[in-house]
């Protein structure tokens, strides 16, 4: 079973505005990552097509989608949950839906993976907060995050730091 075309494209006319790019959310698109994630958030206008059951017609696909999106290699029953996927990370970029501070600081911002956060209590079944994070030392506490994120990103990711060096 498959989408209809003109069912597709009378939604589409329904919402579409000069500034509107559409995503069609698919397995076979470019694999989302941050940066695009970061590209999206620029646009003013985003039109996410969703497909179900074997997908499109492929007419209207090629009628009126700018970009094809996947948020990975496998394959899920709709195009709602890549779409919520999107929507939720782009929004992350949008003014006054985060401090921004959270963002900069965030995996994948800089390249690399974020550095271990700790809260309270000091000390949680014998494990101590590092005691730097305690130190009240910025400079101190901002080269042992860096260091950390360094660490964390060669053993977890490895690709990520071969990527930033290309
Ligand atoms: C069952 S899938 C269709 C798969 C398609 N027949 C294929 O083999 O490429 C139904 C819909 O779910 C969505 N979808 C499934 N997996 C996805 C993924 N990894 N990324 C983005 N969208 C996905 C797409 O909108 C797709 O049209």
């Amino acid at each position: 079973m498959l989408m209809m075309p003109d069912v597709v494209y009378r939604a589409f006319e329904s919402v579409k505005t000069n500034a509107a790019k559409v995503i069609y959310m698919t397995p076979q698109g470019n694999k989302l990552n941050q940066k695009k994630v970061e590209d999206l958030s620029k646009e003013e206008h985003l039109i996410i097509l969703c497909g179900h059951y074997e997908g499109i017609d492929q007419r209207v696909i090629d009628k009126i989608v700018d970009e094809e999106i996947s948020i990975g290699d496998y394959v899920l029953t709709g195009g709602e949950i890549p779409a919520m996927v999107l929507i939720d990370s782009v929004s992350r970029y949008i003014k006054g839906v985060l401090n921004n501070e959270s963002i900069k600081e965030e995996s994948f911002s800089n390249g690399l993976l974020e550095y271990p956060q700790y809260t309270r209590p000091e000390i949680f079944e014998g494990e101590k907060v590092p005691e730097v994070l305690l130190s009240g030392n910025h400079q101190n506490i901002k080269k042992w995050r860096e260091e950390k994120s360094l660490e964390i990103t060669k053993n977890k990711r490895p690709d990520l730091l071969k990527n930033k060096l290309n």
